[in-house]
């Protein structure tokens, strides 16, 4: 290991990151890229949600390196880690869309539970071989999910970090059970983790399978707006940068082995937020036709609909000063904005295996 860091160990200032081509992932390193020294690996599959022209503008920046490959390919983690030894790794890498889960779950195993176990064991037998003062300051940090804790009644009080877990589809078990390796791995070993359970993220970069990019696109288009049942399943929205900076937060000041709950203190019905994306359209591009509301369109709900998430966010903001900076009025704006203005990006990813999932998925 290099010697003479800032902190007066031996580590580098190099993290790992899982899955930064993805929407999250690729927000989180531009944004940490532009905010301090750190050098950023990246190791991403790149199934059809990992997108590595989200990453373009750094693609040339000697902090930061791209390797393609699977979290669950444990002889590419370890050649990976001994070759950077990192100081932390923060894992985006999953498969993270609910309504493939339930078409077809066998990935969500194979790479939210299999790929999380991998990386946790190769993780462990590299943080195994440093010296005493490296081993605390190590990181493993998990992102995970406000879906783990299951469903709320409209009078229930928001999730806290000791709710009891109730996962309701394949993809929130899959979810859950990586928090649960990820926890079994500091109390069993002392592997020192930190675990962030989110609510719904927005903002640029999003696959547009996700309500609001896919309602920004129809929107746009002209095309139908499928809504879930009734329009009053309730998620609380944050913009993902907000996310980004709570994780880099947590990775600085956080508790090892504690979780942090985030959120935007922001609820919504699932049809308030479509209608706010209609009349942004209908501003920023008017169509000289109806207003895009007319092209909302009520479709058979998903099984298993979670009703409503909620996300009590005091405990980061109390310990680690943390609280969102957009309001959803801001934040939903930029976003309708960018996807309007990033044309390229947006044909590049609505190729291919996007139009049979949307054939396939809404074929009903
Ligand atoms: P995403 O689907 O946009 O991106 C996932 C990324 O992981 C992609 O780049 C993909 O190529 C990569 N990946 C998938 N399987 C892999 C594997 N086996 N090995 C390596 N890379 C792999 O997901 P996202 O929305 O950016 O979510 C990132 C993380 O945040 C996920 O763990 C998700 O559960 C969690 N999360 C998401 C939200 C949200 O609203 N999107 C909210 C809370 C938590
Ligand atoms: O809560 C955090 C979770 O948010 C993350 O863990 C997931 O990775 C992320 O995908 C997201 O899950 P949701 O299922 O909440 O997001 P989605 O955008 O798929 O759906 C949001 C709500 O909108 C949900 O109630 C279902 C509804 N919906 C979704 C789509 C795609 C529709 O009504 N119509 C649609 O076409």
């Amino acid at each position: 290991m290099e010697s003479g860091s800032a902190d007066g160990t031996n580590m580098r200032d190099t993290i790992l990151v899982t899955g930064g081509c993805g929407f999250i992932g690729s927000n989180f390193i531009l944004q940490r890229m532009q905010a301090d020294a750190t050098s950023v690996v990246n190791l991403d599959k790149l199934t059809y949600a990992g997108n590595p022209r989200n990453l373009e503008s750094i693609a040339n920046n000697g902090r930061y390196e791209f390797v393609h490959g699977d979290i669950g390919d444990r002889t590419a983690v370890r050649q990976l880690l001994t070759r950077h030894e990192p100081r932390a790794i923060v894992h985006f890498a999953a498969e993270s869309h609910v309504d493939r889960s339930i078409h077809g779950p066998d990935d969500f195993i194979r790479t939210n539970v299999d790929g999380t176990f991998a990386l946790l064991e190769e993780a462990r037998a590299y943080w195994s071989g440093f010296p005493e003062q490296d081993r605390q300051r190590f990181r493993f940090l998990h992102v995970s999910t406000d879906e783990v804790y299951g469903s709320l009644g409209p009078n229930d009080p928001p999730f806290r970090e000791t709710t009891q877990y109730a996962p309701n589809s394949p993809y929130a078990a899959s979810k859950a059970a990586s928090d649960h390796l990820v926890r079994a791995y500091h109390h069993t070993y002392g592997l020192p983790t930190l675990t962030t359970n989110c609510s719904n993220n927005y903002g640029p970069f999003q696959f547009p399978e996700k309500l609001i990019p896919l309602m920004i696109l129809h929107a746009r288009d002209g095309k139908p707006l499928p809504v879930y049942g009734d329009g009053k399943n309730v998620r609380d929205w944050l913009y993902v940068e907000d996310h980004c900076e709570a994780i880099a937060a947590v990775l600085r000041n956080g508790r090892a082995s504690e979780t942090y709950n985030i959120g935007g203190w922001n609820e919504k019905p699932n049809i308030e937020i479509v209608e706010t994306v209609c009349d942004l359209l209908d501003e920023m591009t008017p169509s000289g036709k109806d207003s895009r509301r007319s092209l909302i369109t009520f479709v058979k709900d998903r099984p298993g609909h979670d009703r409503r998430y909620a996300m009590d966010g005091r405990k980061i903001e109390r310990e680690l000063g943390w609280k969102p900076k957009e309001t959803f009025e801001s934040g939903i704006r930029k976003t309708v904005r960018w996807y309007l203005e990033h044309e390229e990006w947006v044909r590049d990813v609505t190729s291919g295996g996007y139009r049979q999932w949307i054939a396939m998925h809404y074929s009903s």
